[in-house]
C-alpha cells in the first residue's frame, strides 16, 4: 500500500473516533403535527396530536395530555409501552451487536427460532421485518413448494373476501379488497376470494379446482375485515381439504398471534394445525419483526438463495422479541388475557344497556369488535376521533366496527378508565 499523506491520516483518525459529539442538533429540532403534511407522503392521516412518551397502557402527547391506549399501535405493543423486560433486552443487545447480515447467523435469532419451534407445530423459521413480508414469504413458499413437487400448474391461491394480508402487491392481491388492491395492475394472477366462514364455498372450490390449488390463506379471525372469528368447523374444513388435495394451509396470525386471543397462537384453540403460520405485530411488541413458521419438509422448497431479506433475523429485533415471548408465553399472562376479555365484555355490555349503541360485541381475548347499531352505520371512525378528544386511543375495523386491542397486560384501572372515556366518546360522536 502506498504511504498515506499526513492529511489523509488525520482525516481517517478523526472520522474513526467514537467519542466525537453528535455533529448536529437535528434530534432536538422542534416539530409539530403540521410538519407531517409538509414532509410526509400523504398515505396516512394521523391524529391531530403527537404522542411522545408511553408507559404501560398510558401515552402522553407533546402537550402532556394523557391517553389510555386501547389500540396498542394496531395490536402491536402487546406488553404496553416500555415494558422493563423489553427495555432491558434492547439495552443489553444495543451495546453488543446490531447487525451482521444473513451471511452470518446470530445468537438472539437462534434463541428466538428455538423458542418458536419448541412451542408450535413448526420446525423451521424465516425471519423478516413486517407482516406483509412474512405473508409474501408464505405465499412464495407455497407456490414454490407446489411447483417443485406437483408442477407449474398448481399455483391457485384460495383466499377470502374482506381478508387483509398486507400491502405488498402479492399480499394486497391475496387480501382482495378493491380499495387496497386496485390501480397498481397488473396484479399477480391465480387468486380466488371466497366468503369467509363458508364451508360449502370452500368445498365447491376444491371440487372444481383441487389439483390446481397450492394454498389456502386464512386469518383465524378476520381483524381488519370487521373482527369476525373463524369457526372451528370452517378452519378444520380448510385443513381437511388442503390435506386431501396436496395444498398448504397458511394461517395468517399476524394480528391473532402472540397471546392476543388467550393462546400463544390462535390455531392452538381451534383444533387445526397449519402448514405455514405468519407472525408479526405482537411478536416484537413494537420493534419491527416478522416471522414465517413452517415444517421441515415444506421449508426445503426455500433452498439457499431462493428467498431472502437484508434485515431478517436482526439481533436487536430478535433480542426484543425473545423478551416479549418469554413474558407472554406463561399461563398467568395467557389466562390474564381471558380474564380481561370477560371484563371488557361486561363493561361494554353495561355501556350498551345505558346507551344502546352496539348491535354486536364479538372477538376473542383482548381483541374485541364493537359493531355499531344500524342507526350509527359508517360512524366507527367518528367514534375513534372523538375518543382521541376524550383521551383514549382506539381503532376501527371497517366503517361499522370499533376495535379494541389493548396490551395483553393492561391494568384493571386502565381498563375502567378507558371504558369510561369510551362512553364519553360514544356520546360525543353519536349524539
Ligand atoms: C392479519 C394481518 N396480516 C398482515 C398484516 C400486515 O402486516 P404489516 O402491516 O406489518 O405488513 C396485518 C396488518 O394489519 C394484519 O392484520
Amino acid at each position: 500500500m502506498p504511504p498515506l499523506s499526513a492529511a489523509a491520516q488525520a482525516i481517517l483518525a478523526a472520522t474513526a473516533r467514537r467519542d466525537l459529539p453528535t455533529p448536529s442538533d437535528a434530534a432536538q429540532m422542534p416539530v409539530t403535527r403540521a410538519l407531517f403534511d409538509e414532509v410526509m407522503v400523504p398515505c396516512f392521516a394521523p391524529a391531530p396530536f403527537v404522542p411522545v412518551r408511553g408507559e404501560g397502557s398510558r401515552v402522553w402527547d407533546q402537550d402532556g395530555r394523557m391517553y389510555i391506549d386501547f389500540g396498542s399501535g394496531v395490536a402491536v405493543t402487546a406488553l404496553g409501552h416500555c415494558h422493563p423486560a423489553m427495555v432491558k433486552a434492547i439495552n443489553e443487545q444495543a451495546s453488543r451487536l446490531w447487525h451482521v447480515s444473513n451471511w452470518f447467523t446470530n445468537e438472539p435469532a437462534l434463541r428466538l427460532a428455538k423458542r418458536l419451534t419448541d412451542t408450535t407445530f413448526a420446525e423451521r423459521v424465516f425471519f423478516c421485518n413486517s407482516g406483509a413480508e412474512a405473508n409474501e414469504a408464505a405465499l412464495k413458499l407455497a407456490r414454490r413448494y407446489a411447483h417443485d413437487r406437483f408442477g407449474a400448474h398448481k399455483l391457485r391461491v384460495v383466499s377470502t373476501q374482506n381478508a387483509f394480508h398486507g400491502r405488498t402487491l402479492f399480499t394486497v392481491t391475496a387480501g382482495g379488497q378493491e380499495k387496497y388492491a386496485s390501480g397498481f395492475g397488473p396484479n399477480p394472477a391465480g387468486f380466488v376470494h371466497l366468503p369467509y366462514n363458508d364451508v360449502a364455498a370452500l368445498e365447491a372450490e376444491f371440487a372444481a379446482h383441487g389439483p390446481d390449488i397450492c394454498a389456502v390463506i386464512l386469518e383465524p379471525m378476520q381483524g381488519e375485515g370487521g373482527m369476525r372469528p373463524g369457526t372451528p368447523e370452517y378452519l378444520q374444513a380448510a385443513r381437511r381439504l388442503c390435506t386431501a388435495h396436496g395444498a398448504l394451509l397458511i394461517l395468517d396470525e399476524i394480528q391473532s398471534g402472540m397471546g392476543r386471543t388467550g393462546a400463544l397462537f390462535s390455531y392452538m384453540q381451534k383444533g387445526v394445525v397449519p402448514d405455514i403460520l405468519t407472525s408479526a405485530k405482537g411478536l416484537g411488541g413494537g420493534f419491527p419483526i416478522g416471522a414465517m413458521l413452517t415444517t421441515g419438509e415444506v421449508a426445503r422448497a426455500f433452498s439457499v438463495g431462493v428467498h431472502g431479506t437484508t434485515y431478517g433475523g436482526n439481533p436487536l429485533a430478535c433480542a426484543v422479541a425473545g423478551a416479549v415471548f418469554d413474558v407472554i408465553n406463561t399461563t398467568e399472562v395467557l389466562e390474564g388475557v381471558k380474564a380481561r376479555h370477560a371484563l371488557f365484555i361486561e363493561g361494554l355490555k353495561a355501556i350498551n344497556v345505558r346507551r344502546r349503541v352496539f348491535a354486536d360485541l364479538r372477538g376473542e381475548g383482548v381483541w374485541i369488535g364493537c359493531e355499531l347499531d344500524a342507526a350509527w352505520r359508517g360512524k366507527a371512525m367518528d367514534v375513534v376521533k372523538a375518543a382521541g378528544e376524550c383521551g383514549l386511543l382506539l381503532l376501527v375495523a371497517g366503517p361499522d366496527v370499533v376495535r379494541i386491542a389493548p396490551s395483553l397486560v393492561i391494568s384493571l384501572d386502565e381498563i375502567l378508565e378507558g371504558l369510561a372515556r369510551l362512553e364519553q366518546a360514544l356520546l360525543r360522536a353519536l349524539a
